[in-house]
């Protein structure tokens, strides 16, 4: 296991919004997708883990974090459904959960120097029709990091500064991800972005300094004392103006980021059966009611008569709707009214409603069994129970 560098939730939610823009643009490629199981390997503090389980509300989100710090601000979002763990990406059982549907990581792996092998025992955990979808920084070859490095190769810690920063290259390019991902026998979807996020000018601290003081810097200021690591950033500030100069509209910082997303084959993702709504509900009557069904859904009800399907139309009975309740009445051989089977139908003023069916010499058994919720039984033009219910 790999010792992860303490996490700062405060100062690394300052660019929230332009940190946020890969992964609306990783998500965006997924498709239509129908997860049981999802995980968010590193996923910080949890405000991009809420989203995905707001975009599947019917599926069990995992969200799998090493940084306490993080993750207190994760396990504050109690708004959506998450199961959070503290564990970091090397110890994590993939498949322990079940098959895994969809397997994201966002600008994670840079951390997880071995993640090329442990890809492997992941992606092997992908259900059928499962997707992996990664985003790694690629910008390692930035002035940001190229002037780190710089400061720490000529600085008296070096030995221990260096390697420390040597950890977060870890992360390779599209190519590298096509490689992995296929010869794990996934079809993939692999691309680069180089994002120009212009930030605010005119603060005190370079804001490129304070962007990277919440990653990238990370190992620095663990590796020196407060001092020497003030005089770290100071030095760091000095190059860091020169390389992203303020202009008047702000400091342009081009950002390159790595994208890759791998489906496995097969499975049911997306085309699962599964009920999305309720078209109509059948009721029957005898051959020649159908006048008295109107009576009953157009003239106390209110509904509207809708036609029939000419092909339908000859076989008698009659359609109605009312907001998005719709009633097929269709003519039924030997038919004998339904005693238990119902249609149960949402109208906004059930007093009236029953005072207007008492009057047409209707019943109406009031149910109580049901707390906070009135309703009523009665018959229709036919005979059949026909459930009422006030809706707010
Ligand atoms: C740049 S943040 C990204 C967080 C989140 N995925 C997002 O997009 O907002 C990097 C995260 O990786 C986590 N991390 C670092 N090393 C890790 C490891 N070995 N396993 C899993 N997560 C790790 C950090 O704790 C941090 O929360």
């Amino acid at each position: 296991m790999t010792t992860a560098p303490e996490w700062k939730p405060d100062v690394y939610a300052r660019f929230a919004r332009e940190r946020r823009r890969p992964f609306d643009d990783l998500l965006a490629r997924i498709g239509d997708i129908d997860p049981r199981i999802v995980v968010d390997l590193g996923c910080g503090d949890g405000s991009l883990t809420v989203e995905l389980a707001r975009r599947w509300p019917q599926a069990r989100v995992i969200g799998i974090e090493p940084s306490p710090q993080m993750l207190a601000k994760a396990r504050a979002h109690t708004d959506a459904n998450v199961e959070w763990r503290e564990q970091p990406a090397e110890d994590w059982r993939a498949g322990g959960d079940g098959p895994i549907d969809l397997l994201v990581t966002n600008a994670v792996l840079q951390w997880v120097p071995t993640h090329r092998e442990l890809l492997l025992r992941w992606l092997e955990a992908l259900a059928p029709g499962g997707v992996f979808a990664m985003q790694v920084p690629g910008n390692t070859a930035a002035p940001s990091h190229e002037l780190m490095r710089q400061v720490a190769a000529e600085h008296p810690r070096r030995a221990e500064l260096v390697p420390a920063l040597s950890r977060a290259r870890a992360a390779g390019g599209p190519e590298e991800y096509i490689e992995i991902l296929t010869a794990a026998g996934l079809t993939v979807d692999a691309w680069e972005t180089t994002y120009l996020h212009l930030l605010p000018a005119g603060e005190a601290e370079h804001p490129v300094l304070t962007w990277i003081r919440s990653t990238g810097l990370r190992p620095v200021e663990q590796t020196l004392s407060t001092d020497e690591f003030a005089a770290f950033t100071r030095e760091y500030e000095a190059r860091l103006r020169q390389a992203y100069p303020e202009r008047p509209y702000g400091v342009a910082l081009p950002f390159r980021r790595v994208f890759a997303i791998g489906r496995r084959a097969g499975g049911d993702a997306g085309t699962r059966p599964r009920v999305v709504g309720l078209d109509h509900v059948q009721v029957a009557c005898a051959a020649g009611d159908e006048d008295a069904q109107r009576a009953f859904y157009v003239g106390l009800l209110g509904m509207t008569e809708i036609p029939k399907p000419s092909l339908l139309a000859a076989r008698g009975g009659c359609w109605f709707a009312g907001g998005e309740a719709v009633i097929h009445v269709g003519v039924e051989a030997g038919f004998t009214p339904a005693r238990k089977a119902h249609p149960c139908l949402l109208v906004p003023d059930l007093d009236t409603l029953a005072d207007r069916l008492a009057d047409a010499h209707l019943p109406v058994e009031w149910d109580t069994s049901i707390p906070g919720i009135r309703r009523f039984h009665t018959r229709d033009g036919s005979g059949n129970r026909v459930e009422i219910q006030q809706v707010d």
